[in-house]
């Protein structure tokens, strides 16, 4: 596995294996890698000759109040585990490589960032899609892998790759989850011990609002229920339980059959905000 820090040997790397028509296959992370990253790795490996893998804590993408310096990092067991899994490339760039330049323009996302976390974190999602563009360019993939545990992330990358006719094509990986359900991620070292053992209440209320809405249940009525339930198991605050349609996200009165969902929930305990959600056809 070769580690590269500069944006112009990363281009050199993909162009060359470009011109040798080798397909890239491209796996965007913050680091502190997580078994949900290594799924998104085992199956970028599985489907292109060559896997690359970019850890890069983005500040654009951090809010003034949020965890940006807290965020975990440990990019000596990320090495190994990415060496593990056989990445090629691992593209490790520092802020100053990244953002040396001032720049002259600036993308703002328009749409899908009005609702769940883009309302949350305002210009969150901006900060995502100017690095995911600039790292799209950087590695030049065939396929990019996202993880639908941020479902609205995905709708934000499917919409700029329209926007600007990318020729990327963006898989979609279904969230990995803990036995007990617990979506992993980076963030969930912040749980106390307690809070780690009612977590799981977040997945099964999505199961149970996703049932209940199919049964008949109004949009109001689900969400009710599920914050009722998360708040009660968990103790956490609920910042929101919203039903919007997907990957559109836009507000829905009543669901018809076919209809593409999503069911989104973030709840905050005392160190650390969790998010999750699930997306499905309803019917
Ligand atoms: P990060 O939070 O490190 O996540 C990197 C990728 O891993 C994302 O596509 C995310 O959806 C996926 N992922 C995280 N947990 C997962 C899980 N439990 N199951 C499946 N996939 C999971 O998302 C980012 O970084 C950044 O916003 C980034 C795209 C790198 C831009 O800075």
């Amino acid at each position: 596995m070769k580690i590269i820090n500069l944006i112009s040997d990363m281009q050199k790397e993909s162009l060359e294996a470009r011109q040798a028509n080798k397909t890239i296959g491209f796996v965007p992370t913050m680091g502190f890698l997580h078994e949900g990253h290594a799924t998104l790795i085992e199956r970028a490996r599985k489907e292109n000759d060559i896997v690359i893998l970019s850890i890069f804590v983005n500040p654009l993408q951090f809010g003034p109040n949020e965890d940006f310096d807290a965020y975990p990092r440990d990019i000596e067991r990320d090495e190994r585990i990415a060496r593990e899994l056989g990445v090629d490339y691992l593209f490790y760039p520092t802020i100053q490589e990244m953002y040396k330049d001032d720049r002259t323009t600036l993308i703002t996302v328009q749409k899908r960032v009005d609702v769940l976390c883009g309302k949350k974190r305002p210009g969150h999602f901006d900060g995502v899609a100017t690095v995911v563009m600039k790292l799209f360019q950087i590695t030049m993939p065939d396929k990019a892998y996202f993880g639908m545990k941020d479902a609205q992330q995905v709708a934000v990358i499917e919409g700029l790759i329209s926007d600007y006719h990318l020729t990327v094509n963006l898989v979609r990986v279904n969230t990995i989850r803990e036995e007990d359900g617990l979506a992993k991620s980076s963030r969930n070292v912040y749980l106390s011990p307690l809070e780690r053992s009612v977590a799981p209440a977040i997945y099964q209320a999505l199961k149970m609002g996703k049932q209940r809405l199919e049964q008949g249940d109004s949009i109001l009525q689900t969400k009710e229920l599920v914050e009722s339930y998360i708040t009660e198991k968990t103790g956490s605050e609920i910042d929101y339980v919203e039903i919007y349609s997907y990957p559109g996200l836009k507000e829905i009165q009543k669901p018809e059959d076919g209809d593409g969902l999503i069911l989104a929930v973030a709840a905050k305990f005392s160190k650390a905000r969790l998010i999750d959600n699930i997306v499905f056809s309803y019917t």
